[in-house]
């Protein structure tokens, strides 16, 4: 055993965890930081609830997998039994091993003939990330219905924080109280889900965007998943993260394991631009996080579709170079009889219908225009009518009776399935040989219903999930230089687990930008913008039959990863030369974007959002000032600009060709005073806390705003 009270500290967060048994360890502390010296016995005594009356004698301990038998009635950390024997549990801690910022864990039932491993980091940004694994020590069959890991979280979390939606309307925040009783997101859609709980946030009352405390959790799978949030009359309170398990869809028999997903957890003393912070902070960390510039990106979806046809395509490729596009991807109807969307997926052989050379002269083109070629795939799908399906109607995930429902004419191959997992591998290796990809864009476009292994209609959505990180894994083995990004029917699969072997998620399918400025400030809640997504559509958006200006639509879009989705050549000679323009200005502010800190303002008036990315050293920031409908005020109000150096003195002026407050003032009145190239020159502390004025903007004008420092602690030198 280690010592009584285990401490891990990092960039302002503290872990402490109470060894001292009996059973399984407690969280005595998850917060802001303490140093060793406080770490003191005593520290869990003081914040321990009194034995009240009427309930389980002494003191009830919320362990990581909260039990029973330590006197907690809440939801169950550990729900399996054997035969309906074994279902109670009594871990004790057999082993506590502390290596710098990492703690493995180990635990033993013996009546229940079960071990128990937690595994907790604490990363230099302050992520904790734990998982759990739990293994049979007896024969027979140990059924598992869930392990969740639990970390608990103080009462002042008033609030809870997390994330709903649907197609082309990913991660929309949804604000509850936090009250007594078991919140559970569950998700069965057997993908990550359009309306995962994304980052379950508990926070202090009214925590905001750069104040209040919060203590923030992500279940990283793409399969099944339970987030909680649990508050117990009792006075405990936490978040919890696992597996969503089907029925007997683990059962283990002796010396089996299962082990849950991450579950990754941050706190912030500074709002929600805190925990965006630490998450941003870690994922850049990843040795294999992408560094090289993000590409700008044409993809041919919305401006093709399924219209395959070499010559079109390579003037669209030549219109793609023009504006400056570094990589054009080719999307769904290259393969089979893939037409449309109702046959041929499984059938990864170049079309010789729409392709009769094949795919080598598009690929020749687009790489002599200098561009890198990308391939859109949809591996996990089939369409029934395709050769695939023709010769092995067995490898369609059932129940093992009846086929499930379908959902855009297709079902789910079962990659669990040796032989199917290893035809598939097979075709996408084959086309990365064969021609020169660089880019998947990997799709997934149904929710996993009834989904079985068809001979013995037993439950799999745990083993495709596995088994698609395990095709990836492998493939990116094979083909170390080949980015992948993760599509599932637009953002339906955005998940930290995902993100381990994949480069880019697609956020949504819906690319007005009138839409995506909530989508695309609530997937980087979690992830930063150079992993996400963000095209620009044709005037009139497909999903929504609204019409922007292109400054809306691209000023918006370069706050990601950017792209094009337009039919370019059949673009006005003005839109392509407004669009270039953009595209230099992304190329010009891309490194600032993608490595510096994403901040929002906390903008009381409905109308308008505040986002900007300030460099690491604060010397150089971008703020985009979006209206998004009309404002109760006339002019509107001032609005701090957050995350600069107090000291140092910027120059603040509209960044071109983001530069045009395009609103009714203009028109009728006159111009806003700091609005001018000259600008205004203010120290950080003042532009927070004073601030600018905002703009008057007709509703979708987003108005971009430079910051660079013009001297340091406040001497200028220009
Ligand atoms: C859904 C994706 O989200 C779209 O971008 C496109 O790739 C289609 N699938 C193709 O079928």
């Amino acid at each position: 055993m280690g010592p009584e009270l285990l401490h891990l500290s990092a960039a302002g967060v503290s872990l402490v965890l109470d060894c001292r048994g009996p059973g399984l360890p407690s969280v005595a502390h998850w917060g802001a930081a303490l140093d060793d010296t406080e770490v003191r016995p005593d520290l869990p005594v003081a914040a321990a609830p009194q034995p009240i009356g009427f309930s389980v004698d002494g003191a009830v301990r919320v362990s990581l997998i909260p039990e029973q038998s330590a006197g907690w009635l809440g939801s169950p950390g550990l729900a399996g039994h054997r035969d309906g024997r074994g279902w109670a549990t009594a871990f004790e801690t057999t082993a506590v091993e502390q290596r710098a910022d990492a703690v493995h864990l180990k635990a033993i039932d013996a009546t229940a003939h079960l071990e128990l491993a937690i595994d907790l980091e604490l990363h230099p940004a302050g992520v904790l990330r734990t998982r759990a694994a739990v293994t049979s020590t007896a024969p027979g069959t140990y059924w598992l219905e869930h392990l969740t890991i639990f970390l608990p979280v103080p009462e002042r979390t008033a609030e809870l924080l997390d994330f709903t939606g649907h197609h082309l309307r990913e991660r929309q925040p949804q604000r509850t109280a936090f009250t007594h009783g078991l919140r559970v997101r569950e998700n069965r859609t057997g993908r990550t889900g359009y309306d995962s709980a994304y980052l379950l946030c508990a926070g202090t009352p009214g925590f905001a965007n750069r104040g209040g405390e919060v203590w923030a959790l992500h279940t990283a799978f793409s399969g099944g998943a339970r987030s909680i949030a649990e508050r117990t009359y009792h006075g405990h309170s936490a978040l919890g993260g696992g597996e969503l398990l089907l029925p007997g869809e683990v059962g283990l028999a002796e010396g089996e394991t299962y082990q849950t997903p991450w579950v990754y957890a941050v706190h912030s003393a500074d709002g929600l631009d805190g925990v965006s912070s630490r998450f941003h902070t870690y994922l850049r960390s990843r040795p294999h996080h992408p560094t090289k510039p993000r590409p700008v990106v044409v993809n041919t979806w919305e401006a093709v579709y399924f219209d395959h046809d070499l010559a079109r395509l390579t003037e669209l490729a030549k219109a793609a170079a023009a504006i400056g596009a570094e990589r054009f991807v080719l999307d769904d109807g290259w393969f089979g009889s893939r037409r449309d969307d109702t046959s041929g997926l499984g059938d990864w052989f170049v079309s010789p219908q729409a392709w009769p050379d094949g795919l080598a002269p598009l690929v020749g083109a687009v790489r002599e225009l200098g561009m890198e070629f990308g391939l859109w795939v949809e591996p996990e799908m089939i369409n029934p009518d395709s050769e695939l399906a023709r010769a092995h109607p067995n490898w369609i995930m059932s129940t093992g009776d009846r086929l499930p429902r379908p959902a855009r004419h297709q079902q789910v191959l079962d990659l669990a399935n040796p032989a199917a997992f290893a035809w598939v591998f097979q075709r996408l290796d084959a086309l990365l040989t064969e021609h020169d990809i660089s880019y998947l864009k990997w799709d997934h476009n149904r929710d996993l219903v009834e989904a079985g292994h068809p001979g013995s209609g037993r439950a799999a959505v745990h083993d495709q999930t596995r088994a698609v990180y395990r095709l990836l894994d492998e493939l990116r083995e094979r083909h170390p230089g080949v980015e992948i990004e993760s599509c599932s029917s637009g953002g339906g699969r955005v998940d930290l687990e995902i993100l381990e072997r994949t480069d880019r998620v697609w956020a949504s399918d819906c690319i007005d930008a009138h839409e995506r400025v909530a989508i695309q400030r609530w997937t980087s809640l979690l992830i930063p913008l150079e992993l996400i997504g963000s095209h620009v559509g044709a005037p009139l958006s497909h999903t929504t039959h609204r019409s922007l200006p292109l400054a809306f639509r691209a000023g918006t879009a370069i706050l990601g990863h950017l792209g094009v989705e337009w039919d370019l050549t059949a673009a006005s000679p003005a839109d392509i030369s407004e669009l270039s323009d953009w595209v230099t200005l992304y190329k010009e502010l891309r490194e600032l974007l993608h490595t510096g800190t994403l901040v929002h303002a906390d903008v009381t008036d409905p109308a308008y959002s505040v986002t900007g990315v300030v460099s690491q050293d604060k010397t150089d920031a971008l703020f985009a000032v979006i209206a998004t409908s009309t404002s109760a005020s006339y002019p509107p109000g001032t609005v701090g600009l957050p995350g600069l150096d107090p000291g140092t003195i910027y120059h603040v002026r509209p960044q071109p060709p983001g530069d045009v407050a395009d609103g009714n003032a203009a028109a009728w009145g006159a111009g806003l005073p700091w609005c001018t190239p000259q600008g205004v020159r203010l120290n950080g502390r003042t532009l927070g806390t004073v601030g600018l004025r905002l703009p008057v903007l007709h509703p979708d004008r987003v108005l971009l705003v430079r910051v660079t420092a013009v001297s340091a602690r406040g001497r200028v030198t220009e």
